[in-house]
């Protein structure tokens, strides 16, 4: 691809009709939202949506989330919303929520990894919201990391990846949620399946219907299996450092981790003291999904040969922490008494 200029602008009215410009000429931007930061572009322009995969190097049969900012929009992308679909939508959009509907024509083959389904989410953001209203069009937007690198939830680490690739980035600020968003599908009129988990949690969505969750939320899918999510296969978020999920807490993990130094190693915890090789992870699940791409970024920036990560609590968006820490650890997670 031919290198180009890129900009960092702050978001506000004018930087969004900027990024409405350029998009509405099939070009690609990087806009914040409440999750992480999406490398957006026409939905329904197939060209642009190329030039996401492009920019980002990502297999084409991993399709994209279609960004909507209100619900009237679902309508024209989709051939059949399900009610359970929209009591959803009621309580939790907009938020970090991506739902799955039958696609209608108005979604390329190329938004949509070659499936018959779409994916689309209403951000919360109120910088993604201006942004999709002066586009006046829906928005096809992964994550705006390189394939395979964690995802950015800073202006920064958008620029750290597509620096002469895409012109222009809006920074908003550091991400609220800091994972993505949670992706669910409907295998019945009652019940939804978890296929991500994220920011609306299992507890939150069992208040409205029954929840399942793949299995391929917290396990390595058998080789060769079809997966119902194509982004769970692949191998994610990872940084350059050998990463291990270590099951000990406290004392027993600290142990453990002075006990198995390899190389330059750094330990990420729930314990807020930080010295030596150990940095705060954070002290709850929140702060944990909130801090944890940036530390996967900065152990790369530090150098770090091995990372250990204290096991985090599945609970709440815990949940979601656990799923993307299993792929950075390639599914490592070690025993501390082993
Ligand atoms: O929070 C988020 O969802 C962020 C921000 C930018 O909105 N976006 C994001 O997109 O995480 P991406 O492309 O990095 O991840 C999309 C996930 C992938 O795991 C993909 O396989 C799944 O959603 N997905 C998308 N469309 C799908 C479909 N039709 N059926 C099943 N899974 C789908
Ligand atoms: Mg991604």
């Amino acid at each position: 691809m031919t290198p180009v200029k890129t900009e960092v602008l702050p978001f506000s009215p004018e930087s969004a009709e900027k990024a409405a410009e350029i998009m509405a000429a099939g070009g690609v931007v990087g806009i914040p939202t409440e999750t992480v930061y999406g490398l957006a572009a026409d939905a329904r322009n197939k060209a642009a949506v190329h030039s996401i995969f492009e920019a980002k190097g990502r297999p084409q049969d991993n399709p994209l989330i279609v960004h909507i900012s209100a619900i009237e929009q679902l309508t024209p992308l989709v051939r059949e919303i399900p009610e359970l679909a929209l009591r959803i939508a009621g309580r939790f959009w907009p938020g970090p929520l991506t739902m799955i509907f039958p696609k209608s024509d108005v979604i390329p083959q190329a938004t949509s990894g070659g499936l018959d389904t779409v994916a689309v989410r209403m951000p919360r953001s109120p910088a993604a919201r201006a942004i999709i209203d002066a586009c006046g069009f829906p928005l096809a937007a992964p994550s705006a990391n390189l394939s395979g690198s964690p995802s950015p939830t800073t202006a920064q680490h958008v620029l750290r990846d597509m620096d002469g690739r895409i012109p222009l980035i809006i920074d908003g600020g550091e991400c609220d949620c800091g994972v993505e968003s949670t992706v669910l599908c409907f295998p019945a009129a009652d019940r939804v399946r978890i296929l991500r988990p994220g920011g609306v949690t299992a507890e939150m969505l069992s208040e409205l219907c029954a929840v399942d969750i793949d299995p391929a939320v917290t396990s390595e899918p058998p080789k060769g299996a079809k997966v119902l999510s194509p982004g769970m296969k692949y191998k994610h978020y990872s940084p350059k450092a050998e990463v291990f999920i270590v099951n000990a807490h406290g004392e027993r993990f600290r142990d453990w981790c002075l006990a198995h130094e390899k190389g330059r190693t750094l330990a990420l915890s729930a314990d807020p003291v930080e010295h030596g090789m150990f940095r705060c992870f954070g002290t709850d699940v929140q702060a944990q999904a909130h801090r944890l791409f940036a530390l996967l970024r900065e152990a790369d920036d530090e150098g770090a040969q091995t990372v250990y990560v204290e096991i985090p609590s599945k609970d709440g968006i815990g949940l979601a922490v656990y799923n993307r820490l299993l792929r950075a650890a390639a599914f490592r997670v070690v025993e501390a008494d082993e």
